[in-house]
């Protein structure tokens, strides 16, 4: 019997996901679950035939001129792939996957609890229940911005910009999107295109971020574009922290041109924006779009899935 592909787990992944690839693959499992640093990669790729990262393992064009010709495959624990320099994997015939499609879901319900949370002074209110200081009620004590049938604007209508659509026909809100394409009209679904995200911008009470991290869109929401949105308007962002100008958006909830912003993405992580913590109209969650157990289950397994077809001679479903 031939020996099992070599694999390394930089990140401890779901109980289901590592008893799977442990059937298949001699599996050297990170158990400290810290991320893997360049060093790291560049160490492990003389040991494994693949990698199962996470976007916390950085494959810069630095790192990869460093990797070993052993390492074949990098198989995404993530959609996201802005932590890996795809043309320069490419140049070392390294094939990359990643697993959209299951976390669609999962995403786009956390959307949905940072345009809610945001939107009801979630952050303020718990604040008050937790201090025991929630002393007073009257009819103007935190009032909010109601969700049905406002105006949502999404930039980015992939898989997890239409997933959130969805969620957002059950509370009547009026779609408008930019994407790079039109969809079709069966995926539209009284969605209304935007050729521009300059005339998207005035028409959302509520603005979504759901396109990928590239260079095109880093800093893509700006103080010009902020100051595009209609007054008291909220900023939410599950995509990345790359697409929005952190002081910019600072500077737009300070002075009141925002209400309020949902935030899941920040331009570091871990940590996010110390500048943020003082707002309490920000709310915002560290980075667990796609936490839920079946679906951290599902991206391990679409994951492996790639790397069972790589290793069997066959075209991974999400080839890069
Ligand atoms: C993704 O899959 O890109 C999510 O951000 C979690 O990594």
């Amino acid at each position: 019997m031939s020996a099992k592909p070599v694999l390394w787990l930089p990140r401890r992944l779901s109980d289901a996901a590592i008893d799977r690839a442990r059937r298949d693959y001699d599996v050297i499992l990170n158990d400290a679950d810290t991320p893997g640093t360049a060093e790291e990669i560049i160490a492990m790729s003389a040991q494994v035939d693949a990698m199962m990262p996470c976007h916390s393992e950085h494959f810069s064009a630095d790192v990869v001129s460093q990797l070993d010709p052993r390492l074949k495959i990098i198989a995404n624990h993530s959609v996201g792939v802005d932590h890996c320099d795809l043309p320069a994997l490419a140049s070392r015939g390294i094939v990359v996957t990643n697993t959209p499609d299951v976390l669609s879901d999962a995403t786009a319900e956390l959307t949905m609890l940072l345009m809610l949370g945001a939107a009801r002074h979630a952050v303020r209110g718990d604040r008050l229940m937790r201090t025991g200081t929630w002393d007073s009620w009257s009819p103007s004590f935190m009032v909010g911005k109601q969700v049905t049938g406002a105006r949502l604007g999404i930039i980015g209508m992939g898989r997890v910009g239409r997933a959130f659509a969805a969620k957002a026909r059950g509370f009547d809100m009026e779609i408008h999107y930019f994407n790079r394409t039109r969809l079709p009209p069966d995926q539209e679904q009284g969605a209304m295109y935007h050729e521009s995200v300059d005339t998207l911008l005035p028409v959302s009470d509520y603005l979504s971020l759901h396109c990928p991290a590239t260079p095109e869109t880093l800093d893509l929401m700006n103080a010009r574009r902020l100051a595009a949105l209609p007054d008291g308007s909220i900023l939410v962002n599950s995509a990345r922290g790359a697409i929005v100008d952190e002081d910019a958006l600072l500077n737009a909830i300070e002075s009141d041109k925002l209400a309020a912003a949902g935030l899941d993405c920040f331009k570091i992580e871990p940590g996010g924006n110390p500048k943020f913590a003082a707002h309490e109209n920000i709310f915002m969650l560290p980075h667990i779009g796609s936490a839920t157990t079946k679906t951290r289950d599902a991206m391990g397994f679409r994951a492996l899935d790639n790397l069972d077809a790589f290793f069997a001679g066959k075209t991974p479903q999400d080839l890069l």
